[in-house]
């Protein structure tokens, strides 16, 4: 049984925790110095952690630029996944991508991963085209995905 689950900024802290849904979730991992860096230095970044009982079990990041929010990197811990956490994940990162009067948001997703695709379309991403050869690692393409946030 989950329980409550809270959602606030990441901070430096938080990167070990983070690395951990990192490692667990994606075959390229991010390293830490890229989410120091993108903490740090990157002004237009900024990324959510939830957490049940302070445990960090999903995070979310994004680029707020000018009026477009664009998602780097979302994962939830796997034995916390299906229960609708990633749904409330992403739900957050669309309200703070609102409250910073961002009106699009846009994602890149491997074509194979139809899980999180399937979690785009409902929360009303649409495709709007391929990017060929996107991730290093097998040259798979990506899907770009986007929603209109003034709707
Ligand atoms: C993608 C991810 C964040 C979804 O998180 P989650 O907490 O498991 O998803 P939720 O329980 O909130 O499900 C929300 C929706 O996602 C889709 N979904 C979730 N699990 C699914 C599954 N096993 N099969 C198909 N669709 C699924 C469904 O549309 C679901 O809505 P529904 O339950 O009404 O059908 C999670 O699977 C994850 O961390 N994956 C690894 C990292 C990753 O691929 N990130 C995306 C990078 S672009």
């Amino acid at each position: 049984m989950t329980e409550q689950v809270l959602f606030r900024f990441m901070t430096r802290e938080d990167i070990d925790d983070v690395m951990k849904v990192e490692t667990s979730s994606f075959t390229v991992p991010w390293k830490r110095e890229a989410f120091y860096n993108e903490l740090v230095h990157n002004q237009f970044a900024k990324y959510i952690v939830m957490t049940e009982k302070e445990r960090v079990i999903g995070y979310c990041g994004m680029w707020l630029i000018l009026d477009e929010a664009h998602i780097t990197n979302i994962a939830v811990l796997p034995e916390y996944r299906g229960k609708k956490l990633g749904e409330a994940l992403l739900m957050q990162a669309k309200l703070l991508a609102i409250q910073h009067r961002a009106s699009t948001m846009t994602l890149e997703v491997r074509v194979s991963n139809h899980v999180a695709q399937s979690l785009y379309r409902k929360l009303g991403f649409q495709p709007g085209g391929i990017r060929k050869n996107y991730y290093t690692d097998n040259q798979e393409d990506a899907l770009v995905m986007w929603v209109n946030l003034n709707e």
